[in-house]
């Protein structure tokens, strides 16, 4: 192949990716979010296509514009980010949380505009759980030997939280991001650790979002069922 040219070494594939951060909404100008800018999940999900992939992007709150080539269902929620990647994971052969996905959401939704008392005093906002997406889809596999990966930001004890949090999520990959300046949330570049369910690790050296996009699916494409449909 030609430099630059990259082998459609996952035609044949449907990959689903989730990108950005969910918004849960308190009233009608408000939501609690989170500082997701989305740039992995696409650079995930050019990647995938450029590589042969039909590929589902669900993206929550990024801005962003469509990339070329991939079918994009943008959502609010969890609960909304839930549904979709659910319904496009039916018949995928990978799924990719790259979604920055709320814990909690607002116990109630209120209709009206939240408005200050005369009082002084402030409201106490209850929250409730979200649905946890990735732990649901690695329990429940879809299509078996579909290939779940995670993201996780830390911050302390980077390493030793991951091999927890893959454990306890039950996915193959988990791709952990150590949290700083100038890492991570916005940044055009990434460093990260891969680990896997079957214990190898694969360090990602500073860099491109696109160049972590591409060892994701290097480390995706030997886990795949065979052959592709
Ligand atoms: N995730 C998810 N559903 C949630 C929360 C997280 O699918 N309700 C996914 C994210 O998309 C990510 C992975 O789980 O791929 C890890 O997210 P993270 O927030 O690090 O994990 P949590 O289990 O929420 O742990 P923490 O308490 O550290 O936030
Ligand atoms: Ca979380």
């Amino acid at each position: 192949l030609a430099r630059g040219v990259t082998a459609p070494d996952l035609a044949g594939r449907h990959v689903v990716v989730s990108a950005g951060g969910t918004r849960e909404p308190l009233d009608p100008v408000r939501y609690l979010g989170n500082r997701s800018s989305g740039k992995q999940g696409y650079a995930l999900a050019k990647a995938a296509a450029a590589r042969g992939a039909r590929v589902t992007l669900v993206e929550a709150n990024t801005g962003l514009p469509d990339p070329a080539g991939v079918d994009v269902v943008r959502v609010g929620t969890a609960v909304q980010l839930r549904e979709a990647v659910l319904k496009a994971a039916a018949d995928a052969d990978a799924v990719v949380m790259a979604a920055a996905v709320a814990d909690f959401r607002p116990a109630a939704y209120a209709t009206g505009k939240i408005k200050k008392t005369d009082d002084g005093g402030a409201p106490t906002i209850e929250l409730v759980r979200n649905p946890d997406i990735l732990a649901e889809i690695s329990a429940d596999r879809a299509v078996p030997g579909q290939v779940v990966v995670g993201f996780a930001a830390e911050t302390d004890d980077v390493l030793a939280h991951g091999r927890q949090k893959l454990r306890r999520k039950g996915c193959d990959l988990l791709v952990v991001n150590e949290v700083g300046e100038r890492k991570t949330f916005g940044s055009e570049e990434n460093e990260a650790v891969v680990l896997s369910a079957d214990g190898t690790e694969t360090p990602v050296p500073y860099g491109p979002k696109e160049a972590l996009a591409e060892t994701v699916w290097d480390l995706v494409l030997p886990r795949l069922r065979t052959p592709a449909v």
